[in-house]
Order: C-alpha cells, then structure tokens, then sequence
C-alpha cells in the first residue's frame, strides 16, 4: 500500500448545534491545512471553518436557523487538476491545469470562477432565495445570509459548494459538511442520538500528489483519466481520513452514512476474519429520514452512491474482545449497477484482487466501557408513521414529465452529459424531425427533445401539492444519482428497458432515440426497487438499460430551483436543469 491502512482513528467532525447559539450561525469558508493520513505531509484544502468536513450542524425539526456563510477564500486554489497519468512534466510531476482547465475543455473560462462559493443545504426544505442557486455566487469578502426554516422531518442533510461549472473542484478541495435534523418521533424510538453511539460517516475518495521521489506529497490532485469524463481517487477518506478504524465497545452503534464523492459509488459489505459477515447491519433511514421499516443490508451490500445517505444500526454485542471487522468497497468505478461479486469473493485477498484499494475503514470491538451491561439495543419493527406510500389512485391523470439521459461524444475534449427535457408531439410531427419513440406495451409516444442544456429556456412548471411523474431514462451505459432539490419525492417504479440511439442521432439539443420499456437486455440487473428505496429520497439511481419513474410533490415553497446527476462531473458538464415551482397553473 502506498499508504498504512487503519493506523488513524476515525475523526468526528466539530459538532455545531444551533440551538447553543440561538439559531444564529457564522460559517466561514475559508483554506486550511488537514491531515488525511499520519503518514502524508500536511494537505492544503477549502473548507468550511477550513475544515474537512465542515462542522456538523445540528438543529431541531421545526427550528429555523440562520447562517452566515462569509467567503474569507484567499491564495491558490489547494487543488491540482490533471487530465491523465501519463501527463507528467520532466520531474514526473503531473502536469497541473487551473480549475477549469482540464486539459482544454470548453471550460476555460471558469478559472475566473475560482474562490467564488455558494452553499446548498442537500436534501433541505428552503426557500428559493437561500437554496444555493449555481448562479448566486459570493466572492471572497462577501457574506451570503441564509435562513433555513428547518419544517422537515428528522433526517440527515449535508452542505455543500454548488457553484456553476466548478463544483467539483469546490467540492473536492473539502467544501461539504453534514447537518442533522432531529424530531421526536426518532427520540421516541430511542436510537443513540448525539453520544458515543451514533457516529456519522462521511465517505469520499481522494488522490495525492506524487513527489519526484516517488512518495505521496499530500497535495490534493483531481485527476481525470482519459476516455472517462468522471474523477475516480484511488483512497477512499472517512470523516477526513485515509482508511480510518474505529474503536468500538460490544453494543449497537447507528452510523448515519453519507456518500459524499464526487463520482463515485460504494457498495459496502462487512468482513469479519476475512469472509463477508452478512446481516449485522440493520438499514433504519435513507435520504430524507426513517424508512418505515427496518431493512437488512442485503448480502452483496449497501449500494450509496454520491449523495445518497443511510441511517444504519449496527450490532456488535455477541462479538469478543478484539474482533476485527473491515468495511470493503465492492463497487466498480465508473458504477453501471452491476452486482460486483462481494459473495463470491472467498477472502478479503480476492476482493483485493478485484479492486485496488477497496478498504473503506475497520472497526475494532474493546471491552464495554459505557454505562450499563453489553447488550444490543434492539431494532424497533415500526420506524416511520409520518408517510404511506402514494397510491396509484393519487398519481392518476397526474403529469408526465420524460427526461432521457444521454452522453455525447465531443471530438478531443471529454464527453458531455445532458439531461434532454422530452416533450410529446402529435401525430403531425413531420417524420425528418429528431424523435424520441418510446413504445411501453401497445402505447407509443413520440417525444421531441426540447431541452438539454442547463440555460436552456425551462420547461418544468410543477404545480405546488400536485402530484407529477417523473421518468428518467437512461440512456448510457453507467449509473446516474439524479437529485431533485427542494421536497423529496418516492420511487414508484424501476423497470428495465431496450434502446438505440442511430449513428448521430445526438445532436446539441436535438435526439433520435428508440425505447422499448418493459424488457431490457441480460444485464444481470432485476431493475427493480430495492427494499431500502421504499422511504423518502432525494437522490435516486438510474443504472444503464433502465427508466425509473419518481412521484414528485412540491408542498413548500414557489421559486427556481435545479436538478440534476449528483456525479459533479457530470453536474458541472451539463448534466443540470432548472425547474420552477408555481402556486398556480402556468
Ligand atoms: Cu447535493 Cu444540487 O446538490
Ligand atoms: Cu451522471
């Protein structure tokens, strides 16, 4: 290993709760130095409170908080961008571009955009004005005030820089922090709450620096390889560390996880002596809080991809003195949903063989050192009795809106990704027009693309306590997380498809497309719902040969708000949409 793995504790980040400061925070976003691993020179990053993560923001359900995020960037971006391994200057240094520039995309003007910020609150119900958009940027020097009203259940949120064009690298440099909602119903429950037994865990990957000794130099590096359009970091960090461990005592302990990469997924399953340690973990919670019921991590793990949180209990109350247990990444990188054989992996030394570095973090069980005997805590059977599942009957006659996914090839510069907003046509359309067919059983729709781009005219209007579908359609050959700002919506259906796209029938704007849905290809995949999907989400994940349909429903607030791939690759080359809640029909 280039680096020890498990030599560092796991860090918890700061914790900020807002009620000891009258719902009044300062939040600064600002550079400091951090330690990813013992071993590594000290890393430059941006973070807030020059922190990665940034403090962790803790309120009541129901408690507004007020922010002041004060952009005090100054000096170099902490971030080298590379485009490929093979890029290396005579010293074997990679070749560094500015942000933006990587390796002449038509991204060049966004260097000026560096050290401007603007902060969203992933996952929370704020008004329009304060929800980040991309656009509203702050420059060093200037404060944005947000108010956050906090009317929402019980969840796990997290922060984020969302700025137009440059998230990624914002993102990366350390500019997320998590931010947790509590409610009574949850207390009810009595999970751990805020003590030693409930411990967030914030996964990202990174990569370093190579210095001309060959040794790792703790320089940030956001390196994209050639041919994929997304940054993969061979080390994958927890809470700011390199492959941490935690100490843990015989009992049961709630990990409120977070997928915070900028690309990559994780599928997470437990080794114990080296062989997979099916059904400790208990799934409790997703994106936007308590499932309804408790779900088992399934045997080839827990799928998180960027963006996507659970609310995990984990038992380790039968296990001696000294039991080791791992946390392994099973997943591929780029994702495609592909169930990467985690159960058929004899030993931890055959899922080495499959990834490079798949260690995530250890877990090292000690003696009982808290009040009370070793026990586990039991897994409440009901969680959720806040929300039911929508009913067909409440999505009939409710609007469709299609939106097909699709990737372009763009000579000498890497791939752009849109999200193309499809608009049915009449019988009428003439038959040289771009068109979309899409045939579901004897109904067949033909679709014209009428947005791709994210300064594209908008075309979403969804009415305030309307029902509407959503339907993503994939249209490439990997996973997108797609995430909706502002209320989370359900997943209603995943269903497999059949599509091609002729020889270019992918224009700027324009799509010529055939999908067939209700049978795809044999791609192992059963392109079904998952258990753990069945609660509120935010994020969603639309693998290859598939179109999933989401019941979407804005209660709170009117106003311009965005969606888009959670990839921030993808996000920031153009993988984003603008949509627009009204209080009354257009
Ligand atoms: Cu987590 Cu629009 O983002
Ligand atoms: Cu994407």
């Amino acid at each position: 290993f280039p680096l020890t793995p498990f030599v560092d504790p796991l860090p918890l980040p700061r914790r900020l709760i807002a009620a000891e400061h009258g719902g009044e925070l300062s939040v600064s976003i600002r550079s400091g130095a951090h330690s990813f691993h013992r071993d590594l020179p000290s890393s430059q990053v941006w973070g807030y409170e020059g922190t990665a993560p940034g403090p962790t923001i803790e309120v009541e359900s129901g408690e507004q908080v007020r922010v002041r995020w004060r952009n005090e960037l100054d000096g170099e971006f902490p971030v080298d961008v590379t485009i490929a391994p093979d890029e290396v200057d005579a010293e074997g240094v990679p070749v560094q571009c500015l942000p933006g520039l990587s390796g002449g995309t038509p991204d060049d003007n966004v260097s000026a955009l560096s050290g401007y910020s603007v902060v969203h609150l992933h996952g929370g119900l704020t008004p329009a004005v304060y929800d980040g958009w991309t656009e509203n940027l702050f420059a060093p020097g200037q404060d944005a005030y947000n108010t956050y009203p906090g009317k929402q259940r019980a969840s796990m949120l997290w922060y984020h820089d969302h700025v137009m064009g440059v998230t990624r690298f914002n993102v990366y440099a350390g500019l997320a922090g998590l931010w947790i909602i509590r409610d009574e119903r949850e207390r009810e429950l009595g999970l751990p709450e805020g003590g030693p037994y409930e411990v967030p865990l914030l996964l990202q990957d990174r990569n370093f620096g190579v210095g001309a000794d060959g040794t790792l130099t703790g320089r940030l590096v956001h390196k994209t390889d050639p041919g994929v359009m997304e940054a993969f970091a061979p080390f994958t960090v927890v809470n700011g560390k390199v492959w941490p461990f935690l100490n843990v005592e015989p009992t049961t302990y709630r990990f409120r996880a977070l997928n915070g990469s900028n690309a990559r997924t994780f599928r997470l399953v437990l080794l114990r002596d080296g062989a997979p340690d099916h059904g400790r973990i208990t799934q409790i919670g997703t994106d936007a809080g308590l499932l309804r019921e408790p779900v088992e991590v399934p045997e080839d793990g827990l799928i998180l991809a960027s963006a996507e949180r659970a609310d995990l209990l984990v038992d380790f109350s039968d296990l001696p003195e000294g039991t080791v247990l791992t946390l392994y990444n099973t997943a591929g990188a780029p994702f495609d949903g592909a169930p990467f054989p985690a159960a058929e992996a004899e030993d931890a030394a055959d899922l080495d063989a499959m990834l490079p570095f798949p260690q995530v973090m250890q877990f090292r069980v000690g003696p009982r050192v808290g009040p009370g005997e070793v026990k586990s805590q039991p897994v409440p059977h009901k969680l959720a009795t806040d929300y039911v599942r929508v009913r067909d009957e409440e999505l009939d006659g409710a609007p469709r809106r299609a939106i097909a996914l699709v990737e372009r090839e763009m000579a000498g510069m890497p791939n752009m990704l849109t999200m193309r907003e499809l608009e049915a046509v009449g019988d009428g359309a003439e038959s040289t027009e771009s068109l979309v067919k899409i045939s579901d059983g004897d109904d067949v729709t033909r679709y014209r693309s009428v947005a791709a781009h994210f300064e594209d005219t908008t075309t979403f209007f969804p009415m305030l306590g309307e029902y509407e579908i959503w339907q993503l359609i994939n249209l490439t050959e990997d996973t997108h997380p797609i995430h909706v700002h502002l209320d989370p919506f359900q997943i209603v259906a995943r269903r497999p498809i059949t599509w091609s796209i002729p020889d270019g029938g992918i224009g700027d704007r324009d799509l010529t497309a055939e999908v067939t849905i209700g049978r795809g290809p044999d791609d192992g995949l059963d392109h079904g719902i998952d258990d753990n999907e069945r609660g509120l989400k935010d994020t969603v994940r639309v693998n290859p040969n598939e179109i999933v349909e989401i019941a979407v429903r804005f209660h709170t607030y009117a106003g311009r708000f965005m969606y888009h791939c959670h990839i921030l690759e993808h996000e920031d080359r153009d993988m984003m949409r603008p949509f627009v809640t009204m209080p009354m029909e257009l």
